[in-house]
């Protein structure tokens, strides 16, 4: 196969997966004392740690962006989903879109369980553990 060929498949790819509908209901959580999650919550802790937490908080709280344990009970999962492919300009500021990339895209869905189980403070502001 040459160069152009490769890059074809591989935008296809990307292509196919950027079309796939996001799951339209969140996926339920467990959290057992106060910091032992579920293997997709705690991969999704580990995603916002390394592309959220610098705006929101180690653990969500906010920082520069905002409290994301008081905005998970006040967005619908379906704008939180929304929110994280778009970006938003609003009056704090700037959240970058994450549509292009596919790690984030990908695991919406977990970063969403993990945030939802610190809005209903059934986890604590601590490191998760599986
Ligand atoms: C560069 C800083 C930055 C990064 C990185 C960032 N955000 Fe944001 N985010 C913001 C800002 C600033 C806002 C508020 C925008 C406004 O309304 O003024 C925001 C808003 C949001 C909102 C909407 C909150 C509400 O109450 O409406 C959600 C949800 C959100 N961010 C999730 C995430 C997730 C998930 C990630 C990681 C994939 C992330 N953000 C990464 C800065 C950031």
């Amino acid at each position: 196969m040459n160069k152009v060929l490769v890059a074809a498949a591989l935008g296809l790819g990307f292509a196919y997966f950027a079309s796939l509908p996001a799951q339209a209901e969140p996926k339920p959580y467990t959290v057992h004392n106060g910091n032992k999650v579920d293997a997709d919550t705690y991969k999704g802790f580990a995603l916002y740690r390394n592309w959220c937490a610098r705006c929101h908080g180690t653990f969500g709280q906010g920082l520069a962006g905002p409290d994301l344990t008081v905005s998970l009970n006040k967005i619908t999962y379906e704008e939180f989903m929304n929110t994280v492919a778009e970006g938003k300009a609003g009056q704090l500021g700037m959240m970058p879109a994450w549509k292009a990339n596919p790690t984030v895209m990908q695991g919406r869905d977990n970063i969403y369980s993990y945030l939802k189980a610190r809005a209903d403070g059934v986890l604590d502001a601590v490191k998760p553990e599986k």
